[in-house]
């Protein structure tokens, strides 16, 4: 067992605001771990710095045995998968859902090479199978529907074969039938005993997936609690952490509240 993630007083400041602050938080390779917390908490900022993204204001972060800030970033990101609209927003929509997934890998070929060309183009097309998008690997990213630009998301972010894998809300947007079907999945990968430690950003505990072992709860940038899931997502967190008073069900591993009355 060994830290992959570890936050030490993180600080973001922006202005007067404070986006996170005096944030401490240690992933082990072994955990997955859910962010909770409201819009505006800092659960996007708290991922980006996770990303190698952002630096802190103040606080130290070491991400996969390097300090951000002393290493070139170039090489770490790499080695972190990462899915967030802020990265979907930059994919060129005419470009097709294999590509948008293959060119997660050229950061690490440095450059476009004949003989990997084949092999990143086979791997790009299993994970879109993986993810049940192989159908439409020839297909403009611009014209997917939600649900599919998720999974080939998730595709490209698995690409490199990250050591750390952060989802920023991927769920977002999706209908019924197309959240309950990437829960299912996700569940599927974390089982993995190779599958990267992972962190997902979610404001809905019905988009948790069964698996997850761990739970940091975020609130106005500050840490409301954390720790393993079971005896940290209680009624009396969510309430602190949603500002309402809030009643927690567990059903077969999946979890909703509802405002207490
Ligand atoms: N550059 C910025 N300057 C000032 N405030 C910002 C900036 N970027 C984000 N914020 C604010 O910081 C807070 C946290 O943002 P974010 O990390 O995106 O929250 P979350 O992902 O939990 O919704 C929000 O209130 C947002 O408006
Ligand atoms: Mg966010």
């Amino acid at each position: 067992m060994s830290a992959v993630l570890s936050l030490d007083s993180v600080s973001v400041r922006r202005g007067r605001k404070m986006l996170l602050n005096n944030v401490s938080f240690t992933i082990n390779d072994d955990e997955r771990w859910v962010i909770l917390g409201p819009n505006g908490a800092g659960k996007t900022t708290m991922l980006q710095i996770a990303a190698a993204r952002l630096f802190p204001s103040s606080g130290t972060a070491q991400i996969l045995d390097e300090t951000l800030g002393a290493v070139d970033v170039f090489e770490l990101r790499p080695r972190i998968g990462f899915c967030s609209n802020a990265i979907a927003n930059h994919l060129p929509q005419r470009e097709t859902a294999l590509n948008a997934v293959v060119t997660a890998a050229y950061g690490v070929t440095g450059r476009w090479r004949e003989e990997y060309e084949q092999l990143d183009e086979r791997r790009a097309f299993q994970l879109l199978n993986d993810w049940g998008v192989g159908t439409v690997f020839d297909r403009p990213f611009g014209t997917l529907s939600e649900g599919e630009r998720k999974r080939v998301q998730i595709a490209r972010a698995l690409m490199t074969d990250p050591e750390l894998l952060l989802l920023d809300e991927p769920g977002a947007g999706l209908d019924l039938a197309g959240r309950e079907s990437l829960v299912a999945r996700t569940s599927e990968l974390i089982a993995h005993e190779d599958a990267p430690a992972t962190v997902l950003v979610t404001h809905h505990l019905e988009e948790i997936p069964p698996g997850f072992t761990h739970v940091l709860l975020l609130r106005d940038g500050e840490v409301v609690a954390q720790g393993p899931l079971q005896e940290t997502l209680t009624s009396e967190n969510l309430s602190r952490t949603f500002d309402m008073p809030l009643d927690l069900t567990e059903r077969n591993g999946r979890y909703s509240a509802f405002m207490k009355h």
